[in-house]
């Protein structure tokens, strides 16, 4: 039963729950007009402490294409957060308006602050370097009706595995399938943290390489998740410089990558993916934003408790 509960991190979600939502989101995508007044009546709060086009816009489009309604902010500095109003105030305040909430925050833990003290549904939208739920979920939804399930993949994740908490989220969600073998290609300053190693890899037995260079790897891959060097966690702007354009995927290194490959990134992208590649049949990236929007549909509906 997924009525009245919070989404703070991917493993929140059961298997069986996980593929409810899909369920859903397929039928969704299928009959959209059966939706269309489901949520009436609902009103859905978006409180962003971070910029985002992507979560804030899905989740927003969602819920108004549910037929439900849309208060927010996007920028914090309009809210009594500049008079020094806390998290958990300022979420338990909320909550006596809206029926569901969607929280980003620069802070790990903040959305669970909020879910302690909200009277609905919290919904983590991305806590710093943490964890990006919602996006695990527009991930395995894309993974799911583009190569027709979650086990016996080899998943290259490039880029920014240290700071990418798109990256955690999914590694700790795909953790849980059949015969998975991630492939982590980055620089040597931004490997996974140490607890993702433990905790989602040695603790579930999960086959990894850790590699360098996308060309050696690319043509094993059925997935190849490029990933942002992310400016916005980074301590010192010398390190971002010299970080930031480490992989760039472009044709030619896609002409080593199988037919059936998919390309995925959760964007915003900056170079990590020349623009050539966007017409490449095997870049979904920009048809995974719109699964997104889907899963977040689904979502809203079951934590709603309306199917
Ligand atoms: N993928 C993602 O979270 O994008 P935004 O930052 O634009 O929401």
């Amino acid at each position: 039963m997924l009525k009245g509960r919070n989404l703070i991190e991917p493993m929140d979600l059961s298997v069986e729950e996980l593929d409810e939502i899909f369920d859903l989101a397929e039928e969704i995508i299928k009959k959209p007009s059966e939706y269309s007044n489901i949520c009436a009546g609902n009103l859905l709060a978006t409180l962003f402490f971070e910029p985002s086009t992507r979560t804030r816009f899905s989740f927003e489009a969602a819920m108004l294409k549910l037929g439900g309604k849309v208060i927010g902010f996007s920028e914090p500095t309009s809210s009594s957060i500049a008079k020094g109003e806390s998290i958990a105030d300022t979420v338990r305040t909320v909550s006596c308006y809206a029926d569901i909430i969607v929280m980003r925050h620069p802070k790990e833990g903040a959305p669970r602050i909020g879910a302690m003290v909200s009277e609905v549904p919290i919904i983590n939208a991305g806590d710093g370097g943490h964890q990006h739920p919602t996006q695990t979920l527009t991930d395995l939804l894309t993974i799911r009706a583009l190569k027709g399930g979650f086990s016996n993949l080899t998943i290259g994740l490039c880029g920014d595995l240290k700071f990418g908490r798109t990256v955690h989220s999914l590694m700790k969600a795909l953790s849980r399938y059949e015969n998975i073998t991630f492939i982590l290609i980055s620089p040597k300053e931004l490997v996974i943290p140490d607890y993702v190693r433990k905790e989602v890899l040695n603790k579930n037995g999960v086959k990894y390489e850790e590699v360098r260079k996308i060309e050696e790897v690319i043509h094993k891959l059925d997935i190849l998740y490029m990933t942002r060097v992310q400016k916005e966690r980074f301590f010192n702007e010398e390190d971002y410089v010299r970080l930031k354009d480490h992989y760039i995927l472009d044709n030619e290194k896609m002409s080593l990558a199988r037919e059936d490959m998919i390309v995925m990134h959760p964007l915003p992208r900056v170079n990590e993916i020349a623009v050539e590649v966007d017409n490449d049949p095997r870049a979904v990236y920009f048809k995974q934003a719109k699964y997104g929007m889907y899963v977040r549909m689904a979502l809203i509906i079951k934590l709603l408790g309306l199917r």
